[in-house]
């Protein structure tokens, strides 16, 4: 049984995860989320202090839920990207201390593929093939995988413009909702009507060939702000739990329709929803409607490994280190646009 740990810094979020044979034995999270709600956003800055000053504790606290010492480490992964220069070279950096003073092999990986490994913790190996639905801060794809560690994997469509959090984030500053603005849009249109305001589905009916898979918000978010400012214009109230309903609606029409429709025309069976916005109640419902009825299976973790995480990162560690794969040795560098 080979020990993976996994090193996740490239937002603002500390994660450390330990993984052994596709099994979660413990992990710690330490976020600088707090420090980022009055700038109404991540200030790379900020998160890069936060992370120098709790990546060892996270690594502690870490060791201590898996019961595991340092010394029965036997590899290490850490994410080189993409995210934040500033909070990846944190991470790395530590991460090639780690391995240099234990002498363990280093492997860097890709922030997106530890989104999609997460769910192997909770439901197993994948299957042969099958298509993810990437939805977080900086990511709305569609892609389609074979096995995790040793095939590419493949873009079927990403976003044209903003990210389906990033729209939430942007929708909830609209409303003046807190930072970040998924959970808080999701708590507001629990007391809102979805079908009040009639808001578009980009891309959803009307779409080129080559944006069949592609995905846009920002007409979406302007569709808001427009909203609002009518609103203010002419003195009436705004309906704000009506709002963040609507446009959490639309959101997650167009993304569910999107996805079952990428599985059936590649007749792929199995469909993965990953990334900080699958923790959204409402996607997370509609999804399980739409696949049933598609005859789809369905697989979106518990939302604790779907936002940032470190368990996600050893996951794919420990995946990439059981394909047997090279390490990365210690002269990498992170690279925050990785494609
Ligand atoms: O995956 P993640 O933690 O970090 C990135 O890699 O970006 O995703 C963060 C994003 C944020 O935009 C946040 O607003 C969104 O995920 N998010 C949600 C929910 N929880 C987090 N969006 C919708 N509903 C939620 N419950
Ligand atoms: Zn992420």
């Amino acid at each position: 049984m080979g020990i993976t740990l996994g090193l996740e810094t490239s937002c603002d979020e500390t994660g450390v995860g330990i993984v052994a044979d596709g099994v979660l034995l413990g992990q710690a999270l330490a976020s600088s989320m707090d420090e980022h709600i009055r700038y109404g956003g991540v200030v790379p800055e900020v998160a890069a202090r936060a992370h120098l000053e709790s990546v060892t504790s996270c690594l502690r606290q870490a060791l201590a839920d898996a019961g595991v010492a340092l010394e029965q480490v036997d590899a290490i992964a850490v994410t080189s990207g993409p995210g934040l220069a500033s909070s990846l070279h944190v991470g790395v950096s530590a991460a090639k201390a780690w391995a240099l003073a234990l002498n363990k092999p280093l492997y860097a990986v890709h922030h997106v593929a530890g989104h999609v490994a997460a769910d192997t913790l909770q439901h197993g190996p994948l299957p042969d093939r099958s298509i993810a639905l990437i939805v977080s801060g900086g990511h709305s794809s569609l892609l389609m995988l074979g096995d995790l560690a040793t095939d590419p994997i493949v873009h079927l469509g990403d976003t044209l413009d903003d990210a389906a959090g990033e729209a939430f984030d942007k929708v909830a500053r609209l409303l003046e909702l807190p930072y970040p603005g998924g959970p808080s849009i999701q708590r507001a249109a629990e007391s809102g009507d979805p079908a009040a305001i009639d808001l578009p589905r980009p891309l959803l009916t009307n779409f080129s060939e080559r944006q069949r898979y592609a995905f846009s918000f920002s007409g979406l978010k302007s569709a808001v702000a427009r909203y609002v400012q009518l609103a203010r214009r002419t003195g009436e109230p705004i309906r704000t739990a009506d709002v963040a309903a609507s446009f959490q609606e639309a959101v997650v029409d167009v993304l569910i329709s999107k996805a079952v429709a990428a599985c059936r025309d590649h007749a792929v069976d199995t469909l993965l929803i990953v990334g900080g916005v699958a923790a959204n109640a409402r996607l997370r419902a509609v999804a399980a409607e739409r696949c049933l009825a598609a005859g789809i299976t369905l697989r979106v973790p518990a939302p604790r490994l779907c936002t940032d995480n470190g368990a996600m990162i050893a996951a794919i560690g420990d995946l990439v280190v059981r394909s047997g794969a090279k390490p990365s040795g210690l002269d990498f560098g992170a690279d925050s646009s990785a494609p």
